[in-house]
């Protein structure tokens, strides 16, 4: 029999390339979204790429009553729980948004899975939860730092939830996977990253700048204390980090956990400042991005990158995509939803 996963947030950025893997790897996937960051065209691209009639389900994770009639509906025995809002300086200012859409919501899919006996659940953390680490790279046994805003306050929130739940339900097991920052598109150019406004992360600014959309990209600071006085980040590609959310997923079926809940980090262990980001992209892509460099922005880390070994090792998971691949494919993406040629 196929094993069947309840995808929350599946329209979204990361949601709909794990989709894809999911059906790839033999499952069976429900997405649910309330499209309050995404539309049909991500469900539609997961449906062209897999060729599967992939169910969607519009409906908030924030109402226990749309919830139950999906539980009701379908049988899965998985839940992946993307669902969240995800942007830090609007959590600031709405935190109370953030507390009920990000913990809230979580808090209901766990009920519903206890009552409906869905054991697995695998959580979106973040590496936010590390802030600035004192040593790197960090491993999962780094001390997580006071979350320094509301939406970092709420992976570290969900993550104690999830380990509480699960300890104190039998036969229910959780995975929390922290990733590092997420990039890229879809091979095929059918699904990848459409941020609605004025994009916050770096590389949906830059593929929108090299699309002429954006005047120039502000490098948000040279003085810090890395090899070219950029920020370290890890950029991890997000069809690898779909991909390790369909080992965690067979790793709680298959019962190979060590513990009923578990943390990895999910990154490429390798750090790259936001220069050597930028013009990677730029000779990869032959495109120019013009730049500036202006000042810190509140609230950045200087430098965070992960240590990989336990995912290798206790997952067998692996970053596999070149940052160049992952740039092309971003560029790729952003070319084809502006329909430049
Ligand atoms: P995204 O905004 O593209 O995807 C989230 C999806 O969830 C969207 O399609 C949105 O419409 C949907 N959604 C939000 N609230 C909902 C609700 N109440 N009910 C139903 N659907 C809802 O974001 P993403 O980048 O794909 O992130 C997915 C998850 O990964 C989030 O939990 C995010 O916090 C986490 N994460 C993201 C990053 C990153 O840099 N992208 C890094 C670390 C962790
Ligand atoms: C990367 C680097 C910026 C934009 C954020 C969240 C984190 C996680 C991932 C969800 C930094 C620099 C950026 C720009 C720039 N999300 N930059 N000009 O800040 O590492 O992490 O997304 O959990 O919680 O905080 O990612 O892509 O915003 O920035 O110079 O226009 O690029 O200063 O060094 P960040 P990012």
């Amino acid at each position: 029999m196929k094993n069947s996963v309840l995808v929350t947030g599946g329209a979204g950025f990361i949601g709909s390339h794990t989709a894809v893997e999911l059906i790839n790897a033999g499952f069976d996937v429900i997405i649910v979204d309330n499209f309050s960051n995404s539309d049909m065209a991500a469900v539609e691209g997961v449906r062209t790429i897999t060729g599967a009639d992939v169910p969607f389900e519009k409906a908030d994770c924030n109402s226990r009553e749309e919830l139950e009639k999906i539980f009701k509906k379908y049988k899965f025995d998985s839940v992946i729980h993307f669902a969240a809002s995800k942007a830090v300086g609007e959590s600031v200012e709405k935190p109370l948004m953030y507390y009920r859409n990000n913990v809230g919501s979580f808090v209901n899919i766990l009920e519903l899975m206890n009552k409906h006996g869905v054991s697995n659940m695998v959580f979106s953390s973040s590496a936010t939860v590390y802030g600035q680490p004192d040593v790197l790279p960090a491993t999962e046994q780094t001390p997580r730092k006071p979350a320094t805003s509301p939406y970092g306050n709420t992976k570290q929130i969900c993550e104690d939830i999830l380990r509480d739940s699960v300890a104190a339900c039998e036969g229910m097991k959780g995975i929390a996977l922290r990733y590092f920052n997420p990039i890229g598109a879809h091979p095929s150019a059918l699904i990848g990253e459409l941020p609605k406004g004025v994009p916050n992360n770096l590389v949906p600014f830059i593929t929108q700048t090299a699309a002429g959309i954006r005047k120039e990209l502000s490098v948000f600071g040279d003085d810090y204390n890395t090899p070219d006085g950029s920020c370290l980040r890890d950029y991890i590609d997000v069809v690898d980090l779909a991909k390790a959310h369909v080992v965690a997923v067979r790793r709680m079926i298959e019962n190979k956990g060590k513990a009923k809940y578990e943390i990895f980090n999910i990154g490429t262990g390798v750090p790259v400042s936001v220069l050597e980001l930028v013009n990677t992209f730029q000779k990869v892509n032959n495109v120019k991005v013009p730049y500036k460099i202006v000042g810190r922005r509140q609230g950045d880390v200087e430098a965070v990158w992960a240590d990989t070994k336990l995912a290798n090792t206790e997952l067998g998971w692996k970053a596999e995509r070149s940052l160049d691949e992952t740039l092309a494919a971003a560029w790729s993406w952003e070319k084809r939803v502006r329909n430049i040629k």
